[in-house]
């Protein structure tokens, strides 16, 4: 079967004004411009405030566009809300949806998830959709059990598997400097993979929690780990940039 290719995406969070949102997007695909052949894919996904600008800053550079969330409607009176559509529109490819930030602190149910990620496949974007079991999970060693049960019930009955990548968050590694074992990320990758049956075998499983340019080679050396997702480690340029390097 043939390689799966690289990934690696940053989640800004909620960091980033005009200026330095801009200025960060143009150092990276500047960096990128300047290393042909691309042989992976690098996203960005800056706050919501900043798709357009980012967009436009970018617009011919390989570097791509993704949002950190999206609404499971395709328009209405939703407040505050932004549609899957309405980011596609603004060049978006991707579009990050149950992190466990969300999850969390948006009390963000496994079904929701099944929605956005539905509705973000029908407006055209590749959705990135995170599990990760959280501290008390792993030390009672259920984390194959959440991992398995978060992926059946955040994906919908008509996912579309080629608009599909699984990025494996344990939630105690996500800004803690904590990270699993390598042997541990690759067997939850597998148990992934698994999950998803034979299809899997075409989707990116990526890995994120604490990824810096430190540890991004031993992770990504791993031929179970398809790429990254990174968070803090992705607002500066250059350290962004040396994680995207050591996917050979
Ligand atoms: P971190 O965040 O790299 O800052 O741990 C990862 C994430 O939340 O996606």
């Amino acid at each position: 079967m043939a390689k799966r290719r690289r990934l690696v995406v940053g989640n800004w969070k909620m960091y980033g004004r005009l200026t330095s949102g801009l200025v960060l997007a143009r150092e990276l695909a500047d960096k990128i411009a300047a290393k042909k052949p691309l042989n992976f894919d690098i996203a960005v996904c800056p706050p919501a405030t900043l798709t357009w600008p980012v967009s436009e800053a970018i617009m011919g550079s390989p570097l791509l566009l993704g949002a950190q969330d999206c609404h499971h409607a395709t328009h209405g009176a939703y407040t505050g809300d932004v549609s899957a559509a309405m980011f596609a529109d603004l060049g978006c490819r991707y579009v990050i949806l149950g992190h466990s930030e969300r999850r969390l602190a948006h009390q963000e149910t496994n079904e929701l998830i099944s929605k956005k990620v539905a509705a973000a496949q029908l407006a055209g974007l590749t959705t990135i959709v995170c599990v990760g079991e959280t501290e008390e999970q792993r030390t009672s060693a259920k984390t194959v059990e959440v991992i398995e049960q978060q992926l059946r019930a955040s994906l919908p009955e008509k996912n579309q598997i080629a608009q599909l990548v699984v990025a494996y968050e344990p939630v105690w590694a996500i800004g803690s400097g904590q990270q699993p074992e390598i042997k541990d990320i690759e067997s939850v990758h597998q148990t992934i993979r698994k999950a998803l049956g034979a299809a899997g075998e075409a989707v990116q499983v990526i890995y994120g929690g604490s990824v810096t340019p430190q540890n991004a080679g031993s992770i990504l050396e791993n031929q179970e780990v398809d790429g990254v997702l990174v968070g803090s480690a992705s607002i500066n340029g250059d350290g962004f940039w040396a994680i995207a390097e050591k996917c050979r």
